[in-house]
């Protein structure tokens, strides 16, 4: 039977902290998210959208609730399943871009090619296509405190896509971006969404970029309070 959903949340809770300085940072979750689109996830500062993408990515563990993500129960895994779960199908782009400070660009955006066991040199060239892509040809040998805020985000989009991925989850991945390299970032991750099985979750405060989307969720303190199509 063909998956319904590419992401599916069931009653997700997730307490931070613990006795009187217990925080409850998402309220029960039911959010089931689409399979060959692009959905996004908007809402205010501490409404806890890196929060939920961060359980969904088998980054954080849930508190109560449990998360299906190509129906296979990320939140039951065990650690090295959730790793290499994490290697083989899904892209993350994360917010701060945790970019690995003592290699170049391209050897940033191979390393998701590298722990799946391809050789360097054959992740170097493939990397090093998407940069080009990126409008990175000029900076592929830097280290990450060479490169401008767009352009370490442009590393992490690129590590985050390079090895194919089935899922891509992305945390404001056009904050520091122009309107013109936001566009074709966004045109990547289309065609990334564009498959099957395929999906991609982008959270984002970015209007510029509201047309790429087909599934909108709006969150807020919490909890999903609506998801609908897009008709922009
Ligand atoms: N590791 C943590 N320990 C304690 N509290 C946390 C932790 N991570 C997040 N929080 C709290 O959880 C709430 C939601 O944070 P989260 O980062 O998910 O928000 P967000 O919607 O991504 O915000 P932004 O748009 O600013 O990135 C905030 O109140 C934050 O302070
Ligand atoms: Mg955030």
């Amino acid at each position: 039977m063909p998956m319904e959903f590419a992401v599916e949340c069931k009653g997700v809770i997730k307490d931070f902290g613990t006795g009187s300085v217990r925080q409850r940072v998402l309220h029960g979750i039911d959010w089931q998210v689409p399979i060959g689109a692009t959905t996004f996830l908007v809402g205010p500062s501490g409404c806890g959208k890196t929060t939920l993408i961060s359980i969904i990515a088998g980054l954080l563990s849930a508190t109560e609730g449990y998360v299906r993500i190509l129906d296979q129960e990320i939140t039951k895994m065990r650690r090295s399943r959730v790793v290499r779960f994490r290697a083989d199908h899904l892209g993350y782009i994360f917010q701060q871009f945790n970019l690995l400070p003592s290699l170049t660009a391209v050897e940033n955006a191979a390393v998701s090619l590298v722990v799946q066991g391809v050789t360097l040199a054959t992740a170097k060239r493939q990397a090093s296509v998407l940069l080009d892509r990126l409008g990175m040809e000029s900076n592929k040998l830097k280290y990450p405190n060479q490169l401008s805020g767009g352009q370490q985000q442009r590393v992490a989009i690129a590590r985050a896509l390079v090895h194919n991925p089935k899922i891509v989850i992305s945390d404001e991945p056009t904050a520091s971006l122009d309107a013109e390299t936001g566009h074709e970032v966004m045109e990547l991750l289309g065609q990334v969404a564009s498959g099957a099985d395929r999906a991609v979750i982008v959270v984002t405060h970015d209007n510029r970029i509201f047309p790429f989307a087909d599934y909108i969720a709006t969150m807020s303190d919490g909890r999903i309070e609506s998801f609908r199509k897009n008709s922009a």
